[in-house]
């Protein structure tokens, strides 16, 4: 089938390059010229690791094409999926311009039945809101809209797509049920949760609350154990056995980031706030993360004993977990910038988002970057670990002359790191 594709951001490239790996014939529309154009000549503007090989795979076969032109892309394309940015209004609330000037684009340029399928992260109702915007634009218009939201993790995206736990469609009538299925296909039908629309677009919300609720949970099992003494890393195993709690997503750390959690869980808050219903937890996993990232500064003026200033701390990691190149809320930045108020010299390092973070501390003088944890750490006062690169977890301590470090993702055993002379403290270590 050909598929469209609009938005080729983090969602929008890696479905439109699945759907072309799967057998459909897709094009992936953007605005962006730069974005296209990089495209078309192969290079991918984001950082996901193996997107490239895939991509140059289905080029190969002719599968897929990159265009800002939507009107030639919607030729002979019954499915058209909406994968533009949905970033967070100044009051938490889900900011839906992007998609509703998607959606009125297509209703515009679309001469012939089109299912309008939303694959970005959108509010419950958002689905009736396109369905009305594209019957005002053209009343003659024979369409539908569904949801089939992405459940996509940064560094983890292919997999996601190509091994999905389910996959989610919300639908309004028996045709876009077809046409959905008929796109995923190559998947065992099993894997197909179908439901109306709204259902389907508050499963996301409730995936990614439920989850960022998981991590806030353990974050503060390791805050018990810092007090009272306990082994966070046998307890979080321990927990994780039960079936009906599972063992991911349990790893604590600096607290969650990234471009979904933070933004979901105040667009869910904000749906239940219109509609004068309470979401006490979800509200308090809010605070209890925006907290953590600053306490973690706490933590490593501490471990400093109590002053920063002029102290030279070496920063492995920036991005908001390992294999991204994304800081969207990144505990690390944050971490950085409060660090750098308190007058220390960072020497921040990242195999991936050095050029991110460049951005958003420039105002900071005391922050500077550099290539590598080695060079890092040369003459630093304390490191820092704040992002689980594999690369931190092989670091040759041989060639690390700081015996100070503070570990924000526990990659180390303790009783190693204190043979081997180290003041090695991590998150949930009694003080
Ligand atoms: C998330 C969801 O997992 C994905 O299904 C959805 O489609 C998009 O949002 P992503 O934001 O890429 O994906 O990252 P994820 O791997 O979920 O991690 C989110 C944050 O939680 C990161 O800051 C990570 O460091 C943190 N995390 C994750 C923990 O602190 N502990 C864990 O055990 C797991």
């Amino acid at each position: 089938m050909k598929i469209t594709v609009i938005g080729s951001g983090y969602v929008g490239l890696v479905s439109g390059i699945c759907f072309a790996k799967i057998g459909h014939e897709v094009v992936c529309v953007d605005k962006d010229n730069s974005k296209i154009s990089k495209l078309n000549s192969g290079v991918i503007p984001i950082y996901e690791p193996g997107l490239k090989e895939v991509l140059d795979e289905v080029v190969a076969a002719k599968k897929i094409s990159f265009s800002t032109n939507l009107k030639a892309a919607l030729q002979n394309s019954p499915a058209v999926f909406i994968a533009v940015g949905t970033p967070q209004d100044e009051d938490g609330s889900a900011d839906l311009s992007y998609v509703l000037a998607a959606a009125k684009e297509i209703a515009e340029l679309a001469d012939s039945y089109k299912l309008i399928i939303t694959k970005s992260t959108v509010p419950a109702g958002t689905g009736a809101k396109i369905k009305k915007l594209i019957s005002a634009t053209s009343p003659d218009l024979d369409f539908a809209v569904a949801s089939n939201p992405e459940f996509l993790r940064e560094g983890a995206a292919l997999d996601d797509f190509l091994n999905p736990d389910r996959i989610v469609i919300g639908v309004e009538d028996k045709k876009s049920q077809q046409i959905l299925a008929e796109i995923y296909a190559k998947f065992p039908t099993e894997k197909l949760v179908v439901s109306d629309i709204i259902t389907a677009e508050l499963i996301k919300y409730a995936s990614n609350s439920f989850l960022a609720a998981k991590i806030s949970f353990i974050n503060e099992m390791a805050d018990l154990c810092e007090i009272i003494g306990g082994d966070i890393k046998k307890l979080s195993k321990a927990i994780g056995l039960d079936s009906r709690i599972g063992e991911k997503f349990l790893n604590p750390g600096p607290g969650f980031g990234g471009s979904c959690f933070p933004k979901d869980i105040m667009a869910i808050l904000n749906v239940a706030k219109e509609n004068k219903v309470e979401l006490s937890l979800i509200n308090s996993v809010i605070t209890s993360n925006s907290q953590r990232k600053i306490r973690m500064s706490e933590k490593i003026s501490q471990a400093l004993g109590g002053e920063v200033r002029g102290k030279k701390i070496a920063l492995l990691g920036l991005a908001f977990k390992a294999n991204t190149d994304d800081i969207r809320y990144s505990p690390a930045i944050v971490i950085a910038a409060e660090l750098a108020k308190k007058g220390a010299e960072i020497f921040a390092t990242d195999p991936e988002a050095i050029e991110n973070s460049k951005r958003e501390l420039v105002e900071f003088k005391n922050v500077h970057f550099v290539s590598d944890a080695y060079k890092a750490s040369t003459d630093a006062d304390l490191i820092v670990i704040a992002t689980e690169w594999q690369t931190y977890r092989e670091l040759d301590f041989s060639k690390i002359s700081c015996r100070k470090i503070v570990d924000l993702r526990n990659l180390f055993e303790a009783e190693k790191m204190a043979e081997l002379g180290f003041e090695y403290s991590f998150i949930g270590k009694k003080n």
